[in-house]
């Protein structure tokens, strides 16, 4: 083979496109019914954009970026994550004012240079929120329960909400000075990572997952407690509106996230059926990030679910509540009459709204019936001389088998019925 899809990509074939079809489907569905409307963003943008808003020290703008220069010599990147764009094109055109509630949604691939494994490629979609406009904690339990109504109709279990809050410009400082006192004393120990990061960006090594740094990980001290008086009532708010939406959530304290800008309420939603890459949501509040984009102060909270990683799920759990596309009708004929027949016929079921198909290779009719079953035609039509002349054929029901007589004009009716 000459070509290969490049590393950590992969191609969406036919037989997967249902599937995807209905995830993405029900996202927009549920999306709707909480009032968001879809936004769609360039894939590549200005590389500053992300390297502001993500942080310069976090992994994503350290090592994952896809930037290249255009023939200009501008700095492009292809989006590794949709929240910095959809701020920047809702302040470019004017959707975003700090008295405002606007909600918008999207659907779409983002990329990150990686290294490939099981639920981690290098292009990988996601469907997300954002809400801007609100600090109320009302609008946390609300976004935190779409995501977890989006799982429930998809079909996913074992789905488990995890919930932090990682204050404000005000208290994050402090606990990062307490974070980075607790582990002066030990992280000569730790893994190389850990060490990096104690320098940049000491708050992720929480987020490390190296077998001899969770000792001293876990007993390092909790954001909760260093929370300022209001991001401790916005955090208690959160939760009593979750508990009062009857959420089921954890609150894990050592739960921080990859990118910088997040303020107060952080989650994930994790799933029990995956291995190490267990995430299929993340989001949180990031009240900062409107005005460091170059807006008004406007508080926003929003999420990003990693679609591959639900397809993974809906496939273990073989869930089989969507409909598979396939094709109503094949018609089959026999003789050059009857096919150019069949070929009118066609027209008009499709004008008619029934998807329909037949045989463009001069099969015979039992390879014809090969085909329509290959395809997983619900319905083939068998078309003679002979049919011509009564102006009635064979529908034959590929599922059961059963065989019908049905006249030409009552083909449409009768496959509505079917
Ligand atoms: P994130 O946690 O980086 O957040 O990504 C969200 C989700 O995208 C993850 O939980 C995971 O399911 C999926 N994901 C991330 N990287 C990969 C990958 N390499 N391969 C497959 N799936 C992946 C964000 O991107 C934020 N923008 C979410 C957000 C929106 N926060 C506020 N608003």
């Amino acid at each position: 083979m000459k070509y290969a899809a490049a590393r950590g990509t992969k191609d969406i074939l036919p037989e997967e496109a249902s599937l995807w079809q209905f995830v993405e489907e029900t996202g927009r569905e549920v999306f709707e019914l909480y009032n968001y409307k879809e936004i769609r963003t360039p894939i590549f943008e200005s590389t500053d954009l992300f390297t502001r808003s993500i942080g310069s020290t976090t992994d994503i703008v350290k090592k994952e970026m896809y930037t290249f220069p255009d023939r200009k010599g501008r700095s492009l990147t292809l989006r590794p994550e949709e929240t910095a764009p959809v701020v920047r094109a809702g302040l470019e055109n004017n959707l975003i004012s700090p008295d405002q509630l606007i909600k918008l949604y999207y659907l779409g691939p983002m990329f990150r240079y990686e290294r490939p494994q099981a639920g981690r490629q290098r292009q990988f979609h996601q469907a997300g929120i954002e809400a801007f406009g609100s600090a109320d904690p009302m609008l946390d339990a609300e976004v935190i329960q779409l995501s977890v109504k989006l799982f429930e109709k998809i079909g996913l279990k074992d789905l488990e909400v995890d919930i932090n809050s990682v204050g404000d410009k005000k208290c994050q400082p402090l606990y990062r000075e307490a974070i980075q006192k607790y582990f002066k004393e030990n992280i000569k120990h730790m893994c190389d990572d850990c060490k990096e990061r104690f320098e940049l960006n000491p708050l992720r090594i929480l987020d490390c997952k190296e077998a001899p740094c969770q000792k001293y990980i876990e007993k390092a001290p909790a954001a909760i407690d260093y929370l300022c008086a209001e991001c401790k009532m916005h955090f208690e708010q959160v939760v009593r509106w979750l508990d009062g939406l009857e959420i089921r959530y954890r609150i894990n304290d050592r739960l921080v996230r990859g990118l910088d800008y997040y303020t107060r309420t952080a989650f994930e939603v994790v799933s029990k059926q995956l291995g190490a890459q267990n995430a299929v949501c993340g989001g949180g509040r990031y009240d900062d990030l409107v005005e460091e984009l170059g807006g008004k102060p406007t508080p926003a909270i929003g999420f990003a679910i990693g679609l591959e990683r639900v397809i993974e799920i809906v496939k273990q759990l073989q869930i089989t509540n969507y409909e598979l596309r396939i094709v109503d009708l094949f018609i089959a004929t026999i003789g050059d009459r009857a096919r150019e027949f069949g070929f009118k016929l066609l027209a008009d079921a499709r004008n008619k709204g029934i998807s329909s198909d037949m045989d463009y290779l001069g099969k015979s009719l039992k390879a014809q019936m090969k085909s329509a079953d290959r395809l997983g035609a619900k319905h083939v039509y068998i078309i003679g001389d002979e049919e011509l002349k009564k102006r009635l054929a064979v529908l034959k029901n590929m599922k059961t088998a059963e065989q019908k007589e049905v006249a030409f004009d009552k083909l449409e009716e009768e496959l509505k019925h079917a």
